[in-house]
């Protein structure tokens, strides 16, 4: 396989409720190995962002973590971690969908689309000690062979776009290869690469877009996502703010 270490220790479950909870339990009695992934046929309770659920049909799609520790980030630097996954999706994706039909972005803070649908999400769970963090689960919900999503009409799978099956070992290996790449980029602090790439590839950079906050909707001009993920926005007024993950949510 041609990674380093991530991928080279699988933890296959047939069923658990998330593996991101798998992962920071086990953490808990076993020193598990930078690179180790936790991958499911079946999640019985996966976990999204904002406490939503992550629905995936079993055996059809990627349900994965991955254990890292990043050691060498400091806390203000937690986002790079969101930065890197999303980058890692974005270069498996454009290697799949071998064709200019597709628009693949990265939707702030941690969404995967294609063609404006929603392809794959992340939910980043990290463990602290003092100003670092000691271990960090990057849980990945990739949808590949699932061809119905009830209720979610903005989500789509790699089968849905190319009309093909795909085999979930050759796409999981793929994206070890692109995840390996993107986090020794951070472990040699190329910021400004990361940076770079990320804002190129960002959906709705320089575009009016809609958002909520507090229950209230509005519509903004996406200045940025800066160096703390803040999400940059100029308002009607022509007023520059900066919202965190919590603070505000794009509307599609
Ligand atoms: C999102 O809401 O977009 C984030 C979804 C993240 C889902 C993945 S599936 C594997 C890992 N385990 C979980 O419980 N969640 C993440």
């Amino acid at each position: 396989m041609a990674t380093l270490f991530i991928g080279q220790n699988r933890i296959f479950l047939n069923e658990t409720e998330s593996t991101n909870s798998y992962a920071i339990n086990l953490l808990k009695n076993v020193n598990l190995v930078e690179g180790t992934v936790i991958y499911a046929e079946k999640q019985s309770a996966g976990k999204g962002q904002r406490g939503n659920v992550w629905h995936a049909h079993p055996s059809m799609n990627l349900t994965l973590s991955l254990v890292i520790k990043p050691g060498f980030l400091s806390i203000g630097k937690s986002f790079y971690l969101s930065k890197i996954t999303a980058l890692a999706i974005y270069d498996l994706l454009t290697e799949l969908l071998d064709n200019s039909q597709y628009d693949i972005k990265i939707k702030w803070p941690n969404d995967m689309l294609v063609n404006s649908k929603k392809v794959a999400g992340i939910l980043i769970e990290n463990g602290f000690k003092e100003q670092n963090i000691i271990y960090s689960i990057v849980g990945i919900g990739l949808n590949v062979n699932q061809t119905f999503f009830q209720y979610l009409p903005l989500a789509t799978s790699l089968n849905i776009l190319t009309a093909k099956n795909f085999s979930l070992d050759v796409v999981m290996n793929r994206l070890f290869v692109y995840f390996e790449k993107w986090y020794l980029c951070l472990r040699e602090q190329k910021y400004k690469e990361i940076n770079a790439t990320y804002l190129k590839n960002v959906y709705g950079l320089n575009t009016i877009c809609s958002f909520e906050q507090d229950g209230k909707t509005f519509k903004a001009l996406v200045k940025d996502i800066n160096e703390n993920g803040f999400l940059v926005l100029e308002d009607e007024e022509k007023q520059i703010k900066q919202f965190d993950i919590k603070g505000i949510k794009w509307l599609f």
